[in-house]
C-alpha cells in the first residue's frame, strides 16, 4: 500500500479503538512484527538509495506519531478498565447508615425534658430521677399530706394492690432528695406522674413534670423567680414574664401558682383565655414541717420548689394544642412536630 493512503488507513482505525482488544488488533496491524508499518520498513530494502531515505525518513515520522497517539489512547482504555473493575469489585459499606431509610426521632416530651434539664444543671443543679411507682410514704406523708388530708382529693391517685401508687407529682422524691443531699443542695427531677382524669385536649393521665427544689441558708422567693424567668425564657425563646399567685399546697409556706405571659399573643387569645397569662405549676418556700421530715433544721435552713408541667411546656414550646398527641403513639403526629 502506499505510504499516503496507508496513513490515512492508520489514523481512522486508530480513531475507533474503543477496547483493550481494538487496543491488541491495531497493535499487531501495525505496529507489530508482521504490522504493516514494520513491513513497509523492511520493504525499504527494495529502494534505492536516495528514495530509501526519503521514504524512510517518512515512514519513521509516521511511525513516531503513530505510537505516540496510540500509547495514548491505550494508557487512558487501561485506566478506564482498571476503575471499572475496582468499582465493580467493592464491597458496599456495610456501616455506612441507609439515608433512605426513615430514621427515629426523639418524642417532643424528652426533647424539652433534656433542654430543661440542662439549663438547670448548667446552674449547678444535681439531676435526679425518681420511679413512677412510689410509696404513699413518699407521695403524701413526707410532703405533709397525711391520711384523709383534704389535698389527697385534689390528685385523683392511682393506687396499686400492694398500698403504692403511681406517684401523683414529682413532689413524692422530694423527702428522698433531702435526706440524700441535704441541707445545702439544688436538684432538678423530671419524671412521668398519673392521676386519674378524664380525657380531653389538655388534660391527661399521664404527663411529665419537672420539679426542681434549692435548700440552703439563704434561698429566697426571688431566687426562684429568677431561676423560672431564666430557664423558661430560654425553652420558649422568648423574654417572658413570671408572674406568681398565691396558690395553697401542703408542702409549701407559703405557696404559689405559677403563671408565664403568654406566649402566643400580646393582648390576648383563647390559648390564655384572654388573661394573657398561662397557669404553669406550683411552687413557693418549702414548708418546715417536709424540711424537718427530710433531716433538714427549718430554723437554720430554707429552700424553694417549683413544680411545672413538662407537658403544657412542650405544648408551647412546639404549639401542639392537644395533649392526647403526645401519647399516642401515632409516629405521623409525633414526627411532624418540629
Ligand atoms: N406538686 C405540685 C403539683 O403537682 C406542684 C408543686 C411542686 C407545687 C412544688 C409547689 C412546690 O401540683
Amino acid at each position: 500500500m502506499e505510504i499516503s493512503k496507508l496513513k490515512i488507513v492508520i489514523f481512522e482505525d486508530l480513531e475507533n479503538i474503543r477496547s483493550e482488544a481494538d487496543c491488541g488488533a491495531f497493535h499487531a496491524k501495525y505496529l507489530g512484527k508482521a504490522g504493516a508499518i514494520t513491513e513497509a520498513m523492511q520493504s525499504l530494502r527494495n529502494l534505492a538509495a536516495e528514495e530509501r531515505a526519503k521514504v524512510g525518513a517518512e515512514i519513521n515520522i509516521i511511525k513516531r506519531n503513530v505510537e505516540a497517539g496510540f500509547f495514548n489512547i491505550q494508557k487512558t482504555i487501561q485506566e478506564a478498565e482498571i476503575n471499572r473493575k475496582l468499582m465493580a469489585d467493592t464491597l458496599v459499606d456495610v456501616t455506612i447508615p441507609d439515608l433512605n431509610k426513615e430514621v427515629g426521632s426523639l418524642h417532643p416530651i424528652t426533647r424539652v425534658t433534656r433542654e430543661v434539664v440542662e439549663i438547670f444543671s448548667s446552674m449547678g443543679f444535681i439531676v435526679a430521677e425518681g420511679n413512677e411507682i412510689v410509696t404513699e410514704f413518699e407521695n403524701f406523708e413526707s410532703v405533709n399530706v397525711p391520711k384523709h388530708h383534704p389535698a389527697r382529693d385534689m390528685q385523683d391517685t392511682f393506687w396499686l394492690s400492694n398500698g403504692m401508687v403511681l406517684k401523683t407529682h414529682t413532689s413524692a422524691l422530694q423527702n428522698i432528695l433531702l435526706k440524700k443531699h441535704g441541707p445545702v443542695f439544688s436538684a432538678v427531677f423530671p419524671g412521668r406522674c398519673y392521676r386519674n382524669e378524664n380525657l380531653d385536649a389538655s388534660h391527661e393521665m399521664a404527663f411529665f413534670q419537672v420539679e426542681g427544689m434549692m435548700v440552703g441558708e439563704d434561698i429566697s422567693i426571688a431566687n426562684l423567680i429568677y431561676f423560672l424567668k431564666q430557664t423558661l425564657s430560654q425553652v420558649l425563646d422568648r423574654d417572658l414574664d413570671v408572674r406568681l399567685r398565691p396558690g395553697y399546697f401542703p408542702f409549701t409556706e407559703p405557696g404559689f401558682e405559677i403563671d408565664i405571659s403568654c406566649a402566643f399573643c400580646d393582648d390576648g387569645c383563647s390559648v390564655c383565655k384572654r388573661t394573657k397569662w398561662i397557669e404553669f405549676g406550683g411552687c413557693g418556700m418549702i414548708h418546715p414541717t417536709v424540711l424537718e421530715m427530710g433531716d433538714v433544721d427549718p430554723k437554720k435552713y430554707q429552700g424553694f420548689a417549683f413544680g411545672l408541667g413538662l407537658t403544657r411546656l412542650a405544648m408551647m414550646k412546639y404549639g401542639v394544642n392537644d395533649v392526647r398527641v403526645f401519647n399516642s403513639g401515632k409516629i405521623d403526629a409525633l414526627s411532624s412536630i418540629k
